[in-house]
């Protein structure tokens, strides 16, 4: 199993929802965050030069998912979350121990599938 969080442009969320439901991956948390791709803009001050840090909204998903939908879910984040310019964002995969499913107290491949 593996965790996939992805950090996205908000605008994108609605191409890759419905890329995600296409590929039949179901089950994802969705948080509205800030953060920081990286680029620099130097601001002069009465001290000299200093760096400052612009935030970015974007859109954070996390989706715990079995191995076979490890692909199928990053391709679709991928394909649905791209313009093309500086800032589309990043999805990371990390491994994923345990997933309890609180209601049944299934674990794990059960747990992660939802129930129809
Ligand atoms: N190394 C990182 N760790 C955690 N979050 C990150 C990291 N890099 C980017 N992010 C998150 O992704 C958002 C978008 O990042 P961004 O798209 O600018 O990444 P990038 O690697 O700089 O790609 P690009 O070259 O397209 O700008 C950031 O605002 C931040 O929330
Ligand atoms: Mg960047």
């Amino acid at each position: 199993m593996k965790l996939i969080v992805a950090v996205i442009r908000p605008e994108k969320l609605n191409d890759v929802l419905e890329a995600l439901f296409k590929a039949e991956v179901r089950g994802l948390t969705v948080s509205r965050v800030q953060g920081h791709g990286g680029e620099t803009e130097r601001v002069e001050t009465y001290r000299g030069t200093t760096v400052k840090m612009e935030l970015h909204e974007k859109v954070r998903l996390e989706i715990a998912v079995s191995e076979a939908f490890v692909e199928p879910t990053v391709e679709a984040i991928l394909r649905a979350g791209r313009t093309g310019e500086v800032g589309d964002g990043k999805v990371f995969v990390l491994p994923l121990e345990r997933v309890y499913r609180i209601r049944t107290g299934e674990t794990d491949a059960a747990a992660v599938t939802p129930i129809a």
